[in-house]
């Protein structure tokens, strides 16, 4: 049903609809008249739930910076996971993917050529030279975060530095392009751009997500530039930007034996770095590191 411009904005601010959301609505709804695809109303996270989502968040960071202080050569990624999960449930938390349609572990570690979804395992050990990411997500309360990092196990040589250092600033660039009422393909642009001008190529097959109250939520981001995801972006909406930057081919496959882990096809080194943000009025709220 459509509002009255008298009538209670439906954003639960108590100002009438004209004074509050009438203008940002005929935007949405010029932009979907001339075909371009729009967020529905239930993405667009409430001031409430973003700090709800920001004392989450700062936890899933607080994870990240407890990981980033202990990783070494030697370590197992079965000790990475004891890390997250002692760090999370001692500050009130619960590791998402820990149970998350059956993943085992309460983090993703995926090494090397691994490009994302890699189980932790008393049998893995972090050697130098080794580049891993180390993907945390929190739940707090029943708000949702995300994030992951690289890390360089001890020296690592400088074309596996190189990428590290690119797949990092391909998250920068995405960032960048994003503005309210700009487009997801903007940021993709900038994400692809990037990594094909280093030599290197943007994983298509997985992407990113909208995140807050759950885990996984729409928008599908991707960060190669496509029309079947294309969408506009409008203050209140919350993803991650994630890009799995490849060394070589964009191909990979998923390891049928653990169904989780996907590995390049060529079997050569993949990295990615992911954080969440918040479109805003005037840009974007960063809320993990
Ligand atoms: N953290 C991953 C992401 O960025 C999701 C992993 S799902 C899991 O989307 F079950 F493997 F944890
Ligand atoms: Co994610």
């Amino acid at each position: 049903m459509k509002l009255g411009r008298n009538d209670d904005c439906w954003c639960g601010s108590g100002k009438k609809y004209k004074k509050c959301h009438l203008g940002f609505d005929s935007k949405i709804e010029q932009a979907q008249m001339e075909g371009m695809l729009v967020p529905d109303r239930k993405l667009l996270k409430t001031p409430d739930q973003v700090e709800k989502i920001r004392q989450s968040a700062r936890i899933n960071t607080g994870v990240l910076d407890h990981v980033a202080e202990r990783i070494q050569p030697g370590m197992t990624t079965a000790q990475i996971d004891k890390l997250v999960y002692e760090y999370t449930v001692g500050h009130g938390a619960v590791p998402a993917p820990l149970g998350y349609q059956g993943f085992p572990k309460s983090v993703c570690t995926s090494i090397n050529n691994e490009v994302c979804h890699g189980i932790p395992d008393e049998a893995i050990v972090l050697k130098e030279g080794d580049i891993v990411n180390v993907d945390v997500s929190t739940i707090l309360d029943g708000y949702f975060s995300d994030a992951s990092r690289m890390f360089c196990i001890g020296a690592v040589d400088e074309e596996a530095a190189r990428l590290v250092r690119v797949a990092k600033e391909c998250v920068q660039r995405g960032i960048e392009a994003i503005r309210p009422w700009g487009s997801m393909n903007e940021m993709a642009e900038a994400v692809n751009a990037h990594a094909e001008a280093n030599g290197y190529s943007v994983v298509e097959e997985i992407g990113g997500h909208g995140i807050g109250l759950e885990f996984h939520e729409d928008p599908y981001v991707c960060y190669v530039p496509c029309e079947e995801n294309d969408m506009l972006l409008v203050p209140g909406m919350m993803f991650t930007v994630e890009p799995m930057v490849n060394q070589g081919g964009r191909e990979v496959w998923l390891d049928e034996e653990n169904g989780w882990t996907i590995r390049t096809s060529d079997g050569k080194l993949s990295a990615q770095w992911e954080t969440m943000l918040l479109v805003t009025e005037d840009g974007v709220e960063i809320l993990t590191e």
